[in-house]
């Protein structure tokens, strides 16, 4: 079975998936941390984020591998580990501008549908449902408002110890979500087959065990 959960910036989507993934022993892939990595390595070889061409021959040789690990597992690009690299400010403000350029998504919609043909599968991403795996049985649209996705960060990010304002996390959301719904190739936006899911007055084991019976309704 193949699990599709999409929907904006910080709505939980990654946290969420992979306790679903782990309660139903299914394999989980973050198509976002995909993206990031992507970027990261642009960004390292100095690759303008907007070059469709370049970053093109740069997939030709870019080896990405998820490795399982406690508590996360790894993101490794070309052998090196960039995990925590590709959370940071600089990769997230300008993800969008590289996941927008055909050829990214053109390999990356491979890859990711390679990776689901090895079996069952949580996916998350923003077009998963619409374009990646339509043909999934279960897809969640998972949305929260603007607020309280700047509010998830900002508690997070205290965690880690950046300090960043809640107006500027809510600009930073606004403004990539602004951009993954408005791009030309598979923008985000919900499958007619998605189910809505409101997570603002919900936590994440309320999201989970919801998701769960969703899936428990298609069986
Ligand atoms: O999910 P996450 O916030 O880590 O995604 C980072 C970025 O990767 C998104 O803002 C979007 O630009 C891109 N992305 C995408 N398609 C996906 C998953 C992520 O374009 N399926």
């Amino acid at each position: 079975m193949q699990i599709a959960i999409d929907g904006p910036a910080s709505a939980g989507k990654s946290t969420v998936a992979k306790l679903v993934a782990k309660r139903l022993n299914y394999i989980y892939c973050d198509t976002g941390a995909m993206y990031r990595a992507v970027t990261y390595a642009a960004l390292k070889q100095g690759i303008a984020l907007d070059n469709d061409k370049v970053l093109a021959e740069m997939l030709n040789s870019f080896e990405l591998k998820f490795v399982p690990a406690d508590p996360e597992q790894l993101v490794i690009v070309n052998g090196e580990d960039v995990t925590k690299k590709i959370r940071l400010p600089e990769v997230t403000n300008q993800v969008s501008l590289v996941s927008a350029q055909p050829s990214v998504r053109k390999e990356m919609t491979h890859r990711q549908q390679d990776i689901a043909a090895a079996g069952a599968i949580v996916m998350d991403g923003r077009d998963i449902g619409t374009t990646v795996l339509p043909q999934a049985e279960v897809k969640i649209f998972l949305v929260a408002s603007v607020h309280e996705r700047a509010v998830r960060r900002y508690k997070e990010n205290v965690s880690k110890g950046i300090e960043t304002s809640m107006a500027t996390l809510e600009d930073e959301i606004k403004t990539r979500d602004y951009k993954d719904s408005h791009r030309e190739i598979s923008p985000l936006t919900q499958a007619s087959d998605a189910i809505l899911l409101d997570t603002t007055s919900l936590n994440i084991t309320e999201v989970v065990e919801k998701i769960l019976e969703f899936i428990e309704e298609y069986e």
